[in-house]
């Protein structure tokens, strides 16, 4: 009875840790704490859950599981230390995977168990959290690895879309639902064969769902099988009474969903447009891309001038600057104006970059106080009063095609409305579009001026000729 009191009691601990953990995440100065107060959690459960009753059994496997925890642990560390600020989305994805992955594998080793006739046949509940469980697993496995291939650029959008590839993805669903109703009234009696193929259509159908989602909304899509995970992990708990996966993978799945939903609010549009496309991978252009326009320059120096001599510039951070990890000198670039009594903020939109907070942890990074960032409202309404608005590796989220061109596809998205500040200059390497594949009318507008060349040797010519005036 003790026993079993201090295991619950580790549980309890360990789910408190995750909570607050959560809570200490939501902002960038306790972030660093509220991830390592959840790992100490985390660490605290597995702890738990070594030492339960099941797992400490005569013929215990501890060999097996501390021998997968130590090659987990390595490959795990390794590949945070490794990856690029840029390549955390790609990351998230992996980590889902592997999520989907082990509930899947859990449900199915129970499933074919009991097929085999090895345990016994499953109640009803049970039964269905395993099928359910194989379903959710299995499609956030291949749907997280698909979408993996995609970010990284080894599978390009559309490769292997098929016509009228939504509707075969519906049938797909809905045969898939109906094909676990039918495991589920047959109960023990299905057998393997039927088995297997229901994991295999989870699995067709994880990548299946994926394939046709334009590159744009990958992160929402991320997101998504973020939750998916969670859920699947949520189910593998209650499949083995575990109270502790059961919190966790309530925790993933609800923050993942609350998550998804923001960002769909952010650009304006339902869950359900991005998941059956119509953004992103098209490249229909706005207004602008007739060639007819040019896009003029500033140069260097007139526009260190004109920074100069400013009262406030309002600073807009894009992928671009993630990128060129231009951050601390963007930084260093703010100092010098404040210090001449320029007033810098920073107008953040909530998809700017690739990730949620992209553009905040960055900005963190680089010790620009928090007081500093503006959201979305504040930050358009700055800049109307502002002389300068400076976008750095930004394009998408500053499209006024959003706002004013009903045949744009990011039509209806809310934007940072730059052109209302006096001038508007812009920092990127070329006139190439970014993530949604569109052109950007801003470029050719009158208050706006391009100074081309990656943002941070652009950013650290701009310092250098401020500490020269
Ligand atoms: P983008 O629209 O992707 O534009 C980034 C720009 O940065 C590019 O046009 C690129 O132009 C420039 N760039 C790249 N490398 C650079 C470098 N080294 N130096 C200077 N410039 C560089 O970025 P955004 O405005 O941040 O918009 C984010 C996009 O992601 C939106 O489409 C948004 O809907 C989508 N999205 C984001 C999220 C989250 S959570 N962040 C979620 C869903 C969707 P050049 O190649 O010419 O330099």
């Amino acid at each position: 009875m003790a026993y079993d009191f201090f295991i619950n009691l580790g549980y309890l601990v360990g789910a408190i840790a995750f909570v607050w953990g959560l809570r200490l995440l939501s902002s960038p100065d306790t972030a660093r704490r509220g991830n390592i107060l959840a790992g100490i959690g985390m660490g605290l459960a597995i702890l738990s859950a070594l030492f339960t009753r099941e797992i400490a059994a005569p013929s215990n496997n501890y060999a097996w599981i501390l021998g997968g925890m130590v090659v987990g642990g390595v490959v795990g560390g390794f590949a945070a230390k490794k990856v690029k600020m840029t390549d955390m989305p790609q990351m998230v994805s992996i980590f889902n995977g592997l999520g989907g992955a082990c509930a899947v594998l859990l449900a199915s080793v129970e499933l074919f168990l009991m097929y085999k006739g090895t345990t016994a046949p499953a109640s009803n509940g049970q039964l269905g959290i395993i099928l359910g469980t194989v379903l959710i697993g299995g499609i956030t496995f291949t749907g997280s690895m698909l979408a993996y291939t995609k970010l990284h650029g080894s599978i390009w959008d559309n490769t292997f879309v098929l016509p009228k590839h939504n509707l075969i993805n519906n049938i797909l669903l809905v045969g898939l639902l109906a094909f676990a109703v039918y495991l589920f009234i047959l109960g023990s009696a299905a057998g393997t064969t039927l088995g297997i193929l229901f994991l295999a259509l989870a699995l067709i159908y994880g990548a299946s769902f994926v394939i046709p989602i334009g590159g744009a909304d990958m992160p929402v899509v991320i997101s998504l099988l973020n939750s998916f995970s969670g859920l699947s992990a949520a189910a593998a708990g209650l499949i083995y009474g575990n109270n502790m996966m059961l919190v966790g993978g309530i925790l993933v799945g609800a923050s993942g969903t609350i998550l998804t939903v923001l960002m769909c609010e952010a650009m304006n549009r339902s869950l359900l447009n991005v998941l059956i496309g119509g953004f992103g991978g098209g490249g229909a252009s706005a207004k602008g891309a007739d060639g007819e326009q040019i896009a003029k320059e500033v140069s260097l120096s007139d526009a260190a001038i004109q920074l100069f001599y400013s009262q406030s510039v309002v600073v807009i951070p894009g992928y671009g600057l993630a990128v060129a990890q231009a951050q601390k000198i963007v930084k260093e670039v703010d100092d010098l104006l404040s210090a001449n009594g320029v007033e810098v903020r920073y107008g953040i939109h909530p998809v700017a970059g690739r990730m949620p907070g992209h553009m905040n942890v960055l900005l963190a990074e680089a010790d620009v106080p928090y007081d500093k960032l503006l959201d979305l409202d504040d930050a358009n309404n700055a800049l109307k009063s502002a002389d300068f608005a400076i976008i750095v590796g930004a394009n998408d989220v500053v499209n006024p095609a959003a706002l004013d061109d009903p045949g744009s596809p990011i039509y209806g998205m809310p934007v940072l409305e730059v052109w209302n500040a006096k001038h508007v200059i812009v920092l990127k390497r070329s006139m190439n579009p970014g993530y949604a594949g569109i052109q950007n009318p801003l470029f050719f507008h009158d208050k706006n001026r391009m100074l081309f060349g990656d943002a941070k040797d652009t950013m650290t010519k701009l310092a250098s000729e401020l500490k020269g005036m």
